[in-house]
This record gives C-alpha cells, sequence and structure tokens, in this order.
C-alpha cells in the first residue's frame, strides 16, 4: 500500500428531517448567510421551504441561478451579491454544480487577486465558510475539498482544489432526491460508479481493503440504481445510492491506492465543447477505455468480472469483455447512451477533444501515465 495522509472534516448529517433539525446548529449565531441554488426544483419539491424555516433568524440573502457546470461569470455576480451583503457563510442548496459554485464563491471571496487565478493553479489561503444542503446524489462534492467550474468563452471546465473548501457541514436528506428527473438518477448512479472504477480499475497494490470497499459499492450501485429508477419515491433505495455517492469520492476510496482519473478528464472535455452532461461523457469513455487499457488493467479486470459481476467461466479474454459489456449494458439500463454516436457525435469531434486535451496538459493520463494524445485517440474511435 501506498503513502496517504488522509482528512475530512465534512460533518455529515444524513436522513429524513435532518434539513429542520441540524441548520440553525450548524450554521453559527448572527451569520449573514449566502444561500445559493441552482434553477427551480427547490421551490417546486418544498425544500425551499424546509431551508428558509430553518433559517428563520439569521439575515440571508438567496442567490438563484447558479446553472449545471456552473459558470464563472454567474459565479461572480455572486460574489458581488455576498460583498455587498456582507455575507460571512455560504449555503448552497443542491447537487454538485451548485456546491462546486459555491466553493469557488467561497474561496474567491477572501481572494485577493483576480478570481481566476483559482483556477489557474493559485491556492487559496482563506475561504468564507460553507456549508450544504444535498439535493442530488452523484459527485461527492458535499464532502470533499474539489470543484469544477465552467468557462464559456475558453470553451474549458476548470477543476480546482484546496483543504479549506471542504463543506464544514453536508446534510444528506434522501427524501430531497424523490423529485430527480430520471435522468438525473442515472447520472447520479452512473457517476458515483465511475468515480469508483477510477480508484479501482488499475493494477493490484496490495491493498485488499480498499479493493472490497470498492467492490461494496459498485455492487450496491449496480443493485440499488435500477429500483430508483422502478420506484422513485422507495426511501432505502434512496437512502443506499446517497451514501455509495459520497463515499465514491471524499477521499476514503482512495487512500493508499493508484488512480486513473482519464475517464474524467477526457470526459470534462466532451462537457466544454458539446454540453453533454459530466456522467454522460463518462459512461461513454469508461467502456472505451477499459477495451482500450485491458492489458494494462488485466488483473482488476478479471477481479472486477469475478467479483463485482460474478463472471467466472470462459477464458480471461471472454472474462473481460463480458465485465467490459455488462458495464455498457448498466449504464445503459440507467438511461445513459455509451457512444458518442448516442449524443449526436461522430469521427469529426475526435481532433476537437484531442486538441482539448493538449492545450489542457492532458497528455499522460492514467495510472501508468500511459494514456497520450494517440492512446486517447483510440479511446474515442473505440467510443463512436
Ligand atoms: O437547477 P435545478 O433546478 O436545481 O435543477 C438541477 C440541475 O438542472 C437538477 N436537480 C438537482 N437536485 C434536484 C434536481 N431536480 C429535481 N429534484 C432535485 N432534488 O439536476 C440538474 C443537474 O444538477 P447538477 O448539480 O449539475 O448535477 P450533479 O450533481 O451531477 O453535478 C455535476 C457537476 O459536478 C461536477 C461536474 O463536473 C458538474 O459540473 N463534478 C464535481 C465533482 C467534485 N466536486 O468532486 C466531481 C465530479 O466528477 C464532477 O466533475
Ligand atoms: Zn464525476
Amino acid at each position: 500500500m501506498r503513502n496517504f495522509s488522509f482528512y475530512n472534516p465534512t460533518r455529515i448529517h444524513f436522513g429524513e428531517g435532518q434539513i429542520g433539525k441540524q441548520l440553525a446548529r450548524e450554521i453559527p449565531p448572527g451569520s449573514r448567510v449566502l444561500v445559493t441554488h441552482g434553477g427551480g426544483s427547490i421551490f417546486s419539491n418544498g425544500i425551499w421551504d424546509q431551508v428558509e424555516q430553518a433559517l428563520a433568524g439569521y439575515h440571508f440573502s438567496r442567490f438563484a441561478g447558479i446553472e449545471a457546470n456552473p459558470q464563472y461569470d454567474t459565479l461572480l455576480r455572486a460574489v458581488a451579491q455576498a460583498r455587498s451583503e456582507q455575507c460571512d457563510f455560504i449555503l448552497a442548496v443542491g447537487g454538485g454544480s451548485v456546491i462546486d459554485g459555491s466553493k469557488f464563491i467561497a474561496a474567491a471571496l477572501a481572494y485577493p487577486g483576480e478570481p481566476f487565478d483559482l483556477l489557474s493553479g493559485s491556492k487559496p489561503k482563506a475561504a468564507v465558510p460553507m456549508g450544504c444542503v444535498l439535493t442530488l446524489a452523484a459527485t461527492g462534492s458535499e464532502s470533499n475539498p474539489h470543484g469544477v467550474v465552467t468557462h464559456v468563452e475558453r470553451q474549458e471546465k476548470l477543476p480546482f482544489s484546496s483543504p479549506l473548501l471542504y463543506p464544514r457541514f453536508a446534510i444528506l436528506d434522501p427524501t430531497t432526491t424523490y423529485s430527480l428527473p430520471p435522468r438525473q438518477i442515472g447520472n447520479g448512479v452512473v457517476d458515483a460508479f465511475v468515480h469508483t472504477t477510477e480508484q479501482y480499475l488499475t493494477y493490484p497494490a496490495e491493498a485488499p481493503l480498499q479493493d472490497r470497499y470498492a467492490e461494496g459499492l459498485l455492487r450496491t450501485l449496480i443493485k440499488e440504481g435500477p429500483k430508483a429508477l422502478a420506484n422513485p419515491q422507495d426511501y432505502a433505495v434512496r437512502a443506499n445510492l446517497m451514501w455509495c455517492a459520497t463515499q465514491a469520492l471524499n477521499g476514503l476510496l482512495g487512500c493508499g491506492v493508484p488512480q486513473d482519473w482519464a475517464t474524467h478528464m477526457i470526459g470534462h472535455e466532451l462537457t466544454a465543447l458539446y454540453h453533454i452532461d459530466h456522467a454522460q461523457t463518462l459512461a461513454v469513455v469508461l467502456p472505451a477505455l477499459l477495451a482500450e487499457r485491458r492489458e494494462a488493467k488485466r488483473g482488476k479486470l478479471l477481479q472486477f468480472a469475478e467479483r463485482v459481476w460474478d463472471i467466472r467461466t470462459g477464458d480471461e479474454d471472454a472474462r473481460i469483455d463480458a465485465a467490459i459489456a455488462a458495464t455498457r449494458a448498466f449504464f445503459e439500463q440507467m438511461g445513459l447512451p455509451t457512444r458518442l454516436s448516442g449524443h449526436g457525435l461522430d469521427a469529426d469531434a475526435v481532433p476537437q477533444v484531442l486538441a482539448q486535451l493538449e492545450r489542457h496538459g492532458m497528455t499522460a493520463l492514467g495510472e501508468q501515465r500511459e494514456i497520450d494524445l494517440a492512446c486517447s485517440e483510440r479511446i474515442l474511435l473505440r467510443a463512436l
């Protein structure tokens, strides 16, 4: 096992009714709160009513309109509003986009320089405290230090990260996810699945606990995901999916093991160029990447076949093929296309994606740093 340092300070309040119970306990009395959210979903599903009630007694200012794939210009407007209202606490109410965007706002508010620096490698030295009410189980942003912000004119999705940006608390009430449309249910399950495989499908690293943990998450997602599509208001199913998604990217799974984030890096370019939902890009790239990298990942792919998909017959190559096919079928069962053609794209897209990868220095991806542009090209061609 590799050396690692693990730190995760986010306090999780999990379960039905936790918004009313915990929000006012967590936000320091006297805070001036900037409440951030996306479009209209929190008004139609009753989440806003619960939040507004819990915030009685605080001064708060609401910032609406953080879009899916949060945009830099929108977030700068939120920073200006927070400054003029003298806000000293941020409460994000939403999915990964609202939480990521709020992390950026928290850092930008305390940053003396040009906010764009924070998206080009400068680390914040301080951040306004932030907490969140999660409404979409997918990204793990609710208890990790990462975020991704889109710069529209530059056609870039820019990641940032700092230990200062862990939410202070995260309220995870599974009933908030009852109102998700099927597309977002599928997206969430697939995003959590791919976060797990990217910390698992590499090469054996003498880390059996992390392997079993990953396999437990994957098997749970495979079992519970389709149930959420069939019975959107099944509390137990939603609770299990929500907890899986949080744990898939809260840092614990990846401790001491090699990681391969190539699917995400290629996927981010597809979102920036063609506005494909984050998880939908992953569903296209992962099966193609596994097929292309089958030799480097052979040991783990065989383990994945046996322990996650119960595939035990046939020779090694047949078992790997079957595991990749099962993964593809699962993504499609969750409603996500697994080919670029499913998003109306053909081979003309490939050079554009490669040019973006090159521009962003994504030329040595994967656990072995072996996914160069030629390899990314082969992956994209397999994904057509
Ligand atoms: O804006 P509203 O009206 O709220 O609608 C949202 C949005 O349109 C809707 N929604 C959210 N909760 C709902 C709901 N609709 C009905 N009922 C509810 N309870 O869902 C739509 C998508 O929301 P979004 O927040 O964009 O989805 P998700 O949570 O999948 O987040 C995706 C973003 O997270 C980033 C992605 O790149 C993307 O920008 N990621 C962040 C990561 C991190 N911080 O660690 C890691 C991930 O790999 C990912 O890159
Ligand atoms: Zn993701």
